[in-house]
């Protein structure tokens, strides 16, 4: 098999995490010896704005259509505001390959510890499924008045029943598919009476297909206390774009850090690619200091191969990155001693021991 894989590597951390990811699956590749990854690196950046104008060039969309998956690194620098950076390439990305479905595991790792109090590894495993395409990112609004006193912005979140309704069945499907057969679906329909009432809505109607899973429903600002206080109630969760991204950063740091998390945006249809990223952005902060953890990547890079139908790829990449992190080999957000180079390598051995 061979698999065209478009790399984006970005801004910042994003660059150095998606390098040494590209080590670790030319590694498996040698390892399997059964498919190929043609990777197409793209230097779309804000280095690349500042200089040229644009972020995605005219004949970005046929090389991404042309590829079987995209490895992403993050987007966003200090000379750009994060609103035209994030505007002019991973959010167009998401719509236009219609990536309707955010994916995001989190578990605490061997090895790693939660901030909370009595949570042990095995209490904190969660499937995030957020709604990618529409809600409170879709874009929609305007300001006038503008540079004046009364300078009015309005953010207008979109809901479609389309788009509620297909997000819903994907995220009984991923339930349906885990030991405990939960879903907690996450609005805040008291307050918002429109689209999160619509959401419950069709939160109900499509749980009448599952009666095999059991269902449970959470104001946003209440599932925040739970995840911290009972996280041990929770199993797959369902939220709106806006909820589910800030609910996922705080479920990474429970687990240990925000550098261990994966994202997956999935065109469910398989008509597009689908994107595989971190969850973190380009930390600026610490870019260019060889210390980022390259977990979040490394695991998003196994739910890319497991996307791709490369199973066992993907096990053994995960096994070897659980191996690296119970060992202790981990960066200083986790508290470890290591760098970033020396990280990937521990993966890299563990990939060729098995
Ligand atoms: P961030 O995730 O880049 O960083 C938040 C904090 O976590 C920082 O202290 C950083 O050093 C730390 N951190 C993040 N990833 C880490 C890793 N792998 N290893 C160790 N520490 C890590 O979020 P922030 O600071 O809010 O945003 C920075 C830039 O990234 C902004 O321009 C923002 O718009 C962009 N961004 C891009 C995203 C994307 O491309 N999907 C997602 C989130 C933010
Ligand atoms: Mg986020």
């Amino acid at each position: 098999c061979r698999y065209k894989i478009a790399s984006i590597p970005g801004d910042g951390i994003g660059i150095e995490v998606v390098e040494q990811t590209i080590k670790v699956l030319r590694a498996i590749e040698a390892v399997f010896n059964s498919f190929t990854l043609d990777i197409d690196t793209l230097d779309w950046s804000s280095k690349r704005y500042l200089e040229k104008g644009e972020y995605i060039p005219a004949d970005g969309w046929q090389r991404l259509k042309a590829s079987d998956a995209i490895l992403f690194g993050a987007v966003g620098s200090p000379e750009v505001p994060d609103d035209v950076s994030l505007w002019n390439l991973i959010l167009p990305l998401r719509k236009k390959l219609n990536q309707y479905i955010n994916l995001r595991p989190i578990r605490i790792l061997p090895g790693l510890s939660s901030p909370l109090k009595n949570c042990a590894n095995g209490d904190l495993d969660w499937v995030i499924v957020r709604e990618n395409s529409e809600g409170e990112y879709a874009g929609q609004g305007g300001t006038t008045h503008d540079d004046t006193p009364n300078t009015i912005a309005n953010e207008v979140a979109v809901f479609t029943r389309v788009g509620i309704e297909r997000t819903m069945r994907f995220a009984f499907e991923v339930a349906r598919e885990r030991p405990r057969r939960k879903l907690t679906m996450v609005t805040k329909s008291n307050a918002q009476r429109y689209g999160m009432v619509l959401w419950d809505k069709i939160f109900y109607e499509v749980a009448k297909e599952y009666p095999d899973v059991e269902t449970d429903k959470m104001l946003v600002d209440a599932m925040a206390v739970r995840m911290v206080l009972k996280p041990n109630t929770l199993d797959t969760i369902v939220a709106t774009n806006l909820h589910g991204d800030i609910l996922s950063d705080l479920a990474a740091a429970l687990a240990g850090s925000i550098g261990v998390a994966s994202s997956s945006s999935l065109d469910p249809t398989r008509q597009n690619p689908s994107l595989f990223e971190p969850i973190h952005g380009s930390a600026p902060d610490i870019a260019g200091l060889g210390i980022a953890n390259p977990v979040g990547t490394f695991w998003s890079a196994a739910e890319m191969l497991r996307w791709l139908g490369e199973c066992a790829a993907a096990d053994l990449l995960l096994r070897a990155i659980e191996t690296v992190t119970a060992n202790g080999a981990k960066t200083k957000d986790l508290g470890g001693m290591y760098n970033l180079a020396q990280v990937t390598e521990a993966v890299i051995v563990e990939v060729k021991r098995s």
